[in-house]
């Protein structure tokens, strides 16, 4: 992300993680999520005001929130005291280790970013069982959310 959006996001953290809070509920992504997810680490890239990552926790994904502003991380553990969230941004999602999440999720961030720096990033998180990594776009139109899961050998 840019220095001027951060700027941004840090500066109107409050303001903005409440508006992501009241955002409709994502039934589409949380319904992808059931889909292609399996119970085990998840990685929320841009977790912002971190209600997804509240969701996931609450759904049998054990998730850890992740995000480049300090403005937001500061509200966001206010907003959710009992989870995890990290300082970290695509692409160096630095301090996350290798192979480290069976899911990662991105919603409504990769916009930020070109998509060629997006999936090698991503996939050097996720846990690999001898299959490659299955990305779902959550977003047909705009492309601004990705899935990620490593897909089983036996998959197509
Ligand atoms: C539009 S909000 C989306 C928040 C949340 N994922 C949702 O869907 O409600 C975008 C978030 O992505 C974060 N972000 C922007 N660039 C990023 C990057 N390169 N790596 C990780 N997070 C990033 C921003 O700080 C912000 O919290």
């Amino acid at each position: 992300m840019d220095q001027k959006t951060l700027s941004a996001y840090d500066r109107d953290a409050p303001a903005f993680a409440k508006a992501w809070e009241a955002q409709p509920v994502p039934s589409d992504v949380r319904a992808l999520v059931r889909r292609f997810f399996t119970a085990g680490p998840t990685a929320d890239i841009g977790c912002s005001g971190g209600r997804d990552t509240a969701w996931l926790n609450q759904n049998g994904f054990p998730a850890i929130g992740c995000d480049p502003s300090d403005g937001l991380l500061r509200k966001t553990r206010r907003l959710h005291p009992g989870i995890q969230f990290r300082k970290a941004s695509l692409p160096e999602l630095e301090g996350l280790a290798d192979n480290s999440f069976v899911n990662v999720l991105c919603e409504t961030i990769i916009m930020h970013l070109a998509p060629t720096v997006i999936v090698p990033s991503v996939r050097r998180l996720a846990r690999r069982r001898g299959g490659r990594t299955k990305q779902q776009p959550t977003d047909r139109q705009s492309r601004t959310g990705l899935c990620v899961q490593p897909r089983r050998p036996s998959a197509t």
